[in-house]
């Protein structure tokens, strides 16, 4: 009896609905009354230097402890590769919101109202805070994250461009787009001599306290990182972040535990966001719509503190066939916060650009968009010629049609009215790696027919502590009862972070190693004292053939367009997706459809709107940043194939994090071309785009 598969509750979810669940500002370190909370003060200009700090008024404060700034803050032990964590380590100025101050009382109260008092004068410099396709500071980072070349090309994309039959050469946008996880960054932190423990809200515990040691020159076995509940991440907790810095540095000072909690509107300037992205696509088709040539040049931003340069146009080197080919990315170094991950970095925005030109394409070939897709479906990878370990994009496109309802269409645009609406519908395709990466696991057998499996993995909120309970049962062919699971702990074998859609396959892996290696040992009984069993799953993942692995999908919209107001609705949306195997229905279908909302949202209502005199966003909250509401959110479902994989890992999972965003902004773009006739190229599709 497998129970990987079964659609199993959170065995969290009591915990978490009752408050019994702690997160990182919750948690209590040293003696009661004992912690103190740190309030973060942030640069009131763009670029320029810290001239001079007034900090008597807000050590006047009642309750405030200490006031941290460049002037006194400790020195790291080493300059930090990633520059966003060099806080208060220089009086520089390379952003708006930038960390300039810390201040430290016994009270969040008395170290907000310490913080309003802390005066920082400032030198200010011009600064340069717009993308532009024209930037004379363009250049060609060395790679795109996380390790992709930057520029490819194959054959002669101009000689196929001017020879092909129908011709779509368009440039489309997309904004500085925010993670907003349910819980706000924050940390904890408390030193005993030179042992650092923490408690962070973080999408990996190892690299954390692999950051800290660095940061502050300790042994690494001397920090420990936890993570027991963490409410979302969407990637911007994939790395340790300026506040979890912040918190052992002040507590070093005061020698007390300090939290650090950042605000929502903190947030939009220290954790990271998506890059806005200016994407021209060209495609080239021969009379019958077989892609000839595929070219997406891709212009995008990064700081001057770090360097990020997202994999945008990436996905398009392994979407649809085609001889003549060309994909670049180009950057320029903004005096802005640093773009970092954001759910299906690259993948996101970059399936948007080309999705949406393949609609164009089907207009000028007159094929149904379904159709167009499955011409330049291909078996083999069409840059590096490897085959996929599987594809099954055509049956997702079929499947989804099929459910969606979507065959019989009225192809011409803006032909469909139901009272006052313009009603349409419009597909795209999805894609997503399927990665695993290298992971250790430890399992215990104890005589008493229990056992204990430990995986430094993190549940962000996805259902991973739940998942890895059927997984380690399965593989002790036991009951998820009796199997206790330790994660989110740095003190367990080093593991890679939830991210990249990887979780599962990697600490899945691990896991079913370190089972099997135990049940080998205790195959005739278990000693009295118990036996433990160890495993890394490194010379496996790197002695894996050479497919190129990819999860699959097709999403279908349904919008309704106001033709008085351009409001629009979508009251349907499908996707059908390819994905090996599925270990917890439930928590995979959420998944899916919370990625689907997220590209809604993406698509109608996000993004961060430039004050070029500010050298900011305007809107950096969730009042003035439209995030999709329920009211915004009708009929959203996903299903999938029965697909079998046996080339991914011993689970057969290729990951379901991230590949429901990818795709569904430009479906829904697609059906508002379809209902109204209006091709609006730059995201949002905000109603006055449409009037
Ligand atoms: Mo995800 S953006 O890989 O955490």
């Amino acid at each position: 009896m497998s129970v990987v598969g079964e659609p199993r509750e959170r065995v969290d979810a009591r915990d978490k609905v009752s408050g019994r669940a702690r997160y990182a500002a919750e948690q209590r370190l040293g003696a009661p009354g004992e912690r103190l909370h740190g309030w973060i003060v942030q640069s009131t200009v763009a670029r320029g230097r810290v001239r001079a700090v007034d900090a008597a008024a807000a050590r006047a404060v009642d309750g405030v402890v200490a006031v941290l700034t460049h002037e006194d803050a400790p020195r790291l032990a080493q300059q930090p590769a990633d520059g966003e964590l060099a806080v208060l380590q220089s009086p520089e100025v390379a952003y708006r919101g930038q960390v300039v101050g810390l201040v430290v009382a016994v009270t969040l109260e008395a170290a907000r109202e310490g913080a309003r008092a802390l005066r920082i004068a400032y030198e200010e410099a011009g600064h340069d805070v717009r993308l532009r396709g024209d930037h004379p500071g363009l250049y060609a980072p060395e790679q795109v994250n996380p390790a992709f070349p930057t520029d490819t090309a194959q054959g002669d994309l101009d000689g196929a461009l001017a020879a092909a039959a129908h011709v779509v050469d368009a440039t489309y946008s997309t904004p500085a787009l925010f993670n907003n996880p349910l819980e706000p960054h924050a940390s904890t932190a408390a030193w005993e001599g030179d042992a650092l423990t923490v408690h962070d809200s973080t999408q990996g515990t190892s690299g954390v306290a692999a950051s800290l040691a660095e940061a502050f020159g300790v042994a690494p076995e001397h920090v420990r990182v936890l993570a027991a509940h963490v409410g979302g991440g969407f990637g911007s907790k994939g790395s340790a972040r300026p506040n979890v810095v912040l918190a052992a540095m002040a507590a070093r000072v005061t020698g007390r535990p300090v939290t650090v909690t950042t605000t929502r509107e903190m947030q939009f300037a220290l954790v990271g966001y998506r890059t806005p992205t200016l994407q021209r696509v060209r495609l080239g088709a021969d009379g019958e719509g077989r892609l000839q040539a595929v070219g997406h040049d891709v212009v995008e931003q990064t700081s001057t503190v770090f360097e990020f340069a997202e994999q945008t146009a990436e996905p398009t080197r392994h979407q649809y066939a085609g001889p003549h080919r060309r994909t670049s990315h180009r950057l320029s170094a903004l005096d802005v916060p640093t773009p970092r991950w954001m759910r299906a970095p690259g993948e996101c925005p970059g399936m948007y650009a080309l999705e949406a030109a393949m609609d164009e394409l089907a207009g000028a070939t007159g094929l149904d968009p379904v159709e167009l897709r499955l011409r330049n479906d291909t078996p083999v990878d069409p840059e590096s010629g490897r085959p996929f370990s599987s594809r099954h994009l055509r049956e997702c496109l079929l499947v989804g049609a099929q459910r969606f309802g979507w065959w019989g269409r009225d192809p011409r645009p803006g032909a469909r009215r139901e009272g006052r609406w313009l009603v349409g519908t419009g597909v795209a395709a999805s894609t997503y790696p399927a990665m695993a990466q290298k992971c250790r696991a430890v399992a215990r057998a104890r005589p008493d027919g229990t056992y204990e499996v430990g995986v430094n993995a993190t549940d962000i909120g996805t259902g991973a502590r739940t998942v890895l309970g059927q997984i380690a049962a399965d593989a002790l062919r036991t009951v998820p009862e009796r199997v206790v699971l330790r994660i989110a702990d740095s003190d367990l074998p080093p593991a890679p972070v939830a991210g990249g859609s990887a979780g599962t396959a990697s600490w899945g892996w691990a896991v079913v190693r370190a089972c099997e290696q135990l049940l080998r040992e205790v195959a005739d009984g278990v000693p009295a004292g118990g036996a433990e069993a160890r495993s890394d799953t490194q010379d496996e993942i790197e002695a894996q053939l050479g497919f190129v692995r990819q999860g699959f999908g097709a999403v279908f919209a349904e919008a309704r367009v106001d033709l008085d107001s351009g409001e629009v609705r979508v009251p349907r949306l499908h996707g059908t997706y390819a994905l090996g195997r599925v270990m917890n229905a439930r928590t995979a279908h959420s998944q899916l459809v919370g990625g689907m909302t997220m590209g809604l949202s993406m698509a109608l209502h996000e993004g961060g709107h430039l004050d070029e005199a500010f050298g900011d966003w305007a809107n950096h909250d969730l009042a003035e940043y439209h995030v999709a509401s329920h009211a915004d959110v009708l009929d959203v479902d996903a299903v999938w194939l029965e697909e079998v994989d046996e080339h991914l890992n011993p689970l057969g999972g290729k990951g379901i994090g991230e590949i429901g965003i990818v795709g569904t902004a430009a479906a829904v773009a697609n059906a508002v071309h379809h209902a109204t006739g209006v091709r609006v190229r730059d995201l949002p599709i905000t109603p006055d785009t449409l009037l």
